[in-house]
């Protein structure tokens, strides 16, 4: 390892590196220092990495830029769509997810779908892959989240709109996605979001699932200290030695993996209890003899299942949420297009919306497509190259080399989306007749590419078009954070520093209410 030796030339590059001495064309050109190469440009731009990837981008015809410092493997990231389809696709075999990675999160996420290469990650796939290819899951996922909605979102929301008090929104769709996620996934309400309403005391059944719920938040931030210098070469000993922060991170462990194992263990009693009334993923799973399941297994399914679909969702409708606030005219046609399914459908009596009818709900459809577009909730992907390889564009690839693909730099492209790439703009993907036109997942890889895509994409469709139609027929929202853009915060996923302040006013009654 020479890193260490080149740390002190690093930091003194690093020092005399003042971005206002340089002309704006000097940031993009990323100038290659000897030894280090451009690393330290990577270095300076740590606390942004999200938003420079989009520099980085721009200035590479291919959009493509590898960092490497000598003696070390090095890192390409790309922008460029021919080249992810080869390390999603093409060369699949060539790129897993890595060692490099996997044993940093493997005491957290253990070795489950999420978490693994090769046939250990194969035979998931395929158990998984037939339990969500079923319409009857479709069917109690559309249940359960409409459940959730009239049993705890809506009152939420019609809470604040009466007393005026602000929401922080972000913290909702967390909540919310992860009562969802547990419902529909494992067969469990853990009501959190009943929890966040401050009005509200709090059974201590409960308390259980909400520290666990901190907790796993806790684990899924402080982890990530283990990928940066230089706790990344610290964190074994650290944690051997029980030092914080690893000290911290094995106790909130505990507890994250101690209710991993009880929802198990409940799961299998009602299963035993009553096999007929199967309707969670878990319970099938555990049924399915896709192969002898051990306990651990099966937390490896929970913990990994809440790792995927619970901040995505929450990510992707908070900053929904943020970006039609300051559109009235798509708010507009949001409110119009479900207003047109009251007046076809009637005056059913649901308060929610049917998969048939959700599935025709073109506009919010492409709305929250653009709106994925621009803020990916997995704002980047990271594979590791297995052997020497050439990426179409001609970029050497060594063995051991990290190959990164920017989502959000993607979007940020005018040679793939056009003049007004970073316009939110749901018409993008609205064909004449007003029905949702899709793009290649290798351009638009928010739900990712290849044989790894994304297993919940349409559970987490039906999920977010939900809560938009249900929430937008009754209530319009403010955002009070001001006119600046709002912050990322540095995390797997694309989170809004400092949440999502919004006042909730009801909206006055639409063309059918109360008829
Ligand atoms: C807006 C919401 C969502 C987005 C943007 C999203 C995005 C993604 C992405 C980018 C990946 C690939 C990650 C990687 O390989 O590093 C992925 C994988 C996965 N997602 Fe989602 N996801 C969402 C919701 C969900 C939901 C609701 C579930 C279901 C519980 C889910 C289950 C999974 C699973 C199981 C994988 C792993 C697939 C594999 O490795 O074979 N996702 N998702
Ligand atoms: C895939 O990667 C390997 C390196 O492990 C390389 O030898 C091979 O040519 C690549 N295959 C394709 C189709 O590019
Ligand atoms: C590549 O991805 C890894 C894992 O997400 C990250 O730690 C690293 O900083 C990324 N490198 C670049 C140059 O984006």
């Amino acid at each position: 390892m020479l890193l260490p030796l080149l740390l002190p030339v690093i930091f003194l590059l690093y020092l005399r590196y003042d971005p206002k001495k340089q002309a704006p064309g000097d940031v993009d050109d990323l100038k290659v220092y000897p030894l280090v190469g451009r690393f330290p440009h990577f270095v300076k731009n740590q606390h942004r990495l999200v938003e420079w990837s989009v520099h980085v981008a721009r200035r590479s015809p291919t959009h493509t830029t590898t960092f490497k410092v000598v003696g070390m493997p090095g890192v390409v990231l790309t922008a460029n769509p021919d080249n992810l389809e080869h390390i999603a696709k093409t060369n699949f075999s060539n790129y897993p997810k890595g060692e490099y990675m996997l044993t940093k999160i493997e005491d957290f996420l253990g070795r489950g779908i999420f978490c693994s290469d090769g046939d250990q990650w194969l035979w998931q796939r395929k158990a998984a892959s037939f339990e969500f290819s079923k319409r009857s899951q479709r069917k109690f996922v559309v249940d359960a989240v409409g459940s959730e909605l009239v049993d705890h979102l809506l009152p939420l929301l019609d809470q604040a709109a009466r007393h005026g008090r602000t929401l922080d929104m972000q913290h909702v769709f967390e909540c919310f996605s992860f009562d969802n996620i547990c419902r529909t996934a494992f067969g469990e309400d853990p009501a959190c979001l009943a929890a966040a309403d401050e009005g509200s005391t709090t059974p201590p059944e409960k308390r259980e699932a909400i520290e666990f719920m901190r907790a796993f938040d806790y684990v899924q931030n402080a982890i990530l200290v283990r990928f940066v210098p230089p706790e990344s070469m610290l964190w074994r000993v650290k944690k051997a030695l029980n030092m914080p922060p690893e000290k911290q991170i094995r106790e909130a462990l505990d507890t994250v993996l101690g209710y991993a194992d009880r929802i198990v263990r409940r799961c299998k009693e009602r299963g035993e209890a009553d096999p007929g009334s199967r309707g969670d993923f878990l319970a099938h799973f555990a049924a399915s003899g896709a192969r002898e399941l051990t306990d651990d297994n099966l937390r490896d399914v929970v913990t990994n299942f809440l790792l995927a679909g619970r901040d995505t969702t929450a990510a992707a409708m908070t900053w929904f949420f943020w970006l039609v606030s300051g559109r009235p005219d798509v708010e507009d046609k949001i409110v119009h297009e479900v207003h047109r399914f009251r007046r076809i459908h009637g005056p059913t009596g649901s308060t929610t919306f049917s998969l048939d009818e959700l599935r025709e709900m073109h506009y919010i459809h492409a709305a929250i497509t653009e709106s994925m577009r621009l803020y990916p909730p997995v704002p980047q992907g990271m594979h590791v190259s297995k052997g020497d390889d050439v990426l179409p564009d001609g970029t050497f690839v060594g063995k051991g080399w990290a190959v990164n693909h920017s989502l959000y730099a993607m979007a940020r492209l005018e040679e793939l989306w056009g003049k007004d790439c970073e316009e939110f703009r749901p018409e993008r993907w609205l064909r004449e007749d007003g029905t949702f036109q899709p793009e290649s997942p290798f351009k638009n890889p928010v739900f990712h590419a290849g044989p790894r895509m994304c297993l919940g994409k349409e559970m987490a469709y039906i999920q977010m078009k939900s809560v938009v139609a249900c929430a937008f027929e009754r209530f319009s929202f403010r955002y009070l954070g001001g006119e600046e853009h709002p912050g990322m915060e540095i995390s797997f996923l694309l989170r809004m520093k400092g949440g999502l302040p919004m006042q909730v006013t009801k909206r006055q009654p639409g063309p059918l209410e109360g008829f």
